[in-house]
């Protein structure tokens, strides 16, 4: 029988409270398919920097290659605390296994469930998928400063795009287009950042032409964020920079009903790397150790897992569960208690 090594990383705040839950359905709904897990938990984060001063060692990182994939909760600290100010968990941890493991995919689905708390009056449906470039970007830690604390201080933070990277995550959305509704958006900022810009264009241009039936549009960011709150029901997919997908892509967790519910997927398609799952949102300091956190965006999280090993009727089993519990909730609930009830489902 089938064998899969995933990697865990409960991380900071909220994420082992989510990850819990997130574990709890994945041990439910493979119990009869056939397929072990042989999960690795890995102690990293703002923790355990804290405790060793390290964020993520070699070795962590070569053990967690030798993994089929990886479940993250969340990692980081409360932002402003002066003893991670130098630690960068963000970069040094998460990025960093972005990076190393050329997650240039990262896929954010965001659909509005019928009873999700969604804001907005009148919303129509909204069913849309972010393709958020993962590896390039304002994201590569291509800056530096001088001059620092004085008058004349300079900081630069520069964006790195790549032809090579930038095709393979354009031809990516297209792909995805096509088995969708056959849709896509790029959004960036040509009218300002030109090089970037252009390269963007130009890429998404050529494609194209090889997808002649998926209808191409163009927003700049600004105006993509009027949409998504006016008129989120004419995406499909969007493909964006890392930075404009990370911003995008709160915005669509709020109007979808929450960032509690919106999951994704650092994706490397190739295969060549494990691909890590984890919520969009982060530790989330402030109701933290509460029992207050959702944990359907890690939950979800977990059906995009189930999806990319090819555990296809898994995926959609947890997908029903959750849609079922959503449609019923109501008054608040502990995490455990969400958890709960999402298994119900799936055992119903
Ligand atoms: P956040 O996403 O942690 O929290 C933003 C708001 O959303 C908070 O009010 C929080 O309580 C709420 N929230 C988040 N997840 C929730 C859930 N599951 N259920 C209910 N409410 C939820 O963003 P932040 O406050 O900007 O960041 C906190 C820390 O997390 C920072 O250190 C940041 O760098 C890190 N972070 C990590 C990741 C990640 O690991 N992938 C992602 C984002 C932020
Ligand atoms: C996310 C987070 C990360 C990002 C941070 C914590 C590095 O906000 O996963 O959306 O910006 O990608
Ligand atoms: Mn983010």
């Amino acid at each position: 029988s089938r064998v899969v090594k995933l990697a865990v990383i409960p991380g900071d705040g909220i994420g082992p409270e989510v990850v819990a839950e997130a574990e709890k359905v994945l041990d439910a709904v493979v119990a009869d398919s056939g397929v072990t897990f042989e999960k690795t938990r890995f102690s990293l984060g703002a923790g355990r920097f804290l405790e060793t001063g390290d964020t993520l060692t070699d070795e962590d990182l070569d053990a967690i290659r030798a993994h089929d994939a990886i479940l993250l909760g969340a990692v980081g600290g409360q932002p402003g605390d002066p003893r991670l100010k130098d630690a960068n968990i963000e970069r040094g941890l998460l990025l960093k296994l972005r990076f190393e493991l050329d997650h240039y995919v990262n896929l954010r689905p965001s659909k509005l469930y019928p009873g999700a708390p969604g804001p907005l009056a009148d919303p129509g449906e909204i069913d849309f998928v972010v393709v958020r470039e993962g590896t390039e970007g304002p994201y590569v830690g291509n800056g530096g400063a001088i001059r620092k604390g004085t008058p004349h201080e300079v900081a630069n933070e520069t964006s790195v795009n790549t032809a090579f990277g930038v095709e393979r995550v354009v031809r990516y959305a297209f792909a995805l287009a096509e088995k969708r509704r056959k849709r896509l958006t790029l959004v960036h900022k040509t009218n300002v950042l030109v090089h970037a810009g252009a390269i963007w264009k130009r890429v998404v241009d050529e494609v194209a032409r090889e997808h002649p039936d998926v209808a191409v549009d163009y927003l700049h960011v600004d105006a993509a964020t009027i949409f998504l709150v006016t008129h989120p029901s004419r995406f499909d997919v969007i493909v964006t920079d890392n930075l404009f997908g990370d911003i995008l892509t709160d915005l669509a967790g709020a109007v979808t009903g929450g960032i509690g519910l919106a999951a994704s997927g650092n994706i490397n398609p190739d295969g060549a790397f494990p691909s890590m799952f984890e919520p969009v949102h982060g530790s989330a300091p402030d109701i933290a150790g509460q029992q207050k956190a959702d944990p359907t965006a890690a939950i979800l999280s977990v059906a995009l897992l189930l999806d990319h090993l090819g555990l296809g009727a898994q995926a959609a089993r947890v997908q029903r569960a959750v849609e079922e519990d959503i449609a019923s909730r109501e008054g608040t609930r502990t995490t455990e208690q969400t958890g709960a009830a999402i298994i119900a489902r799936l055992q119903a």
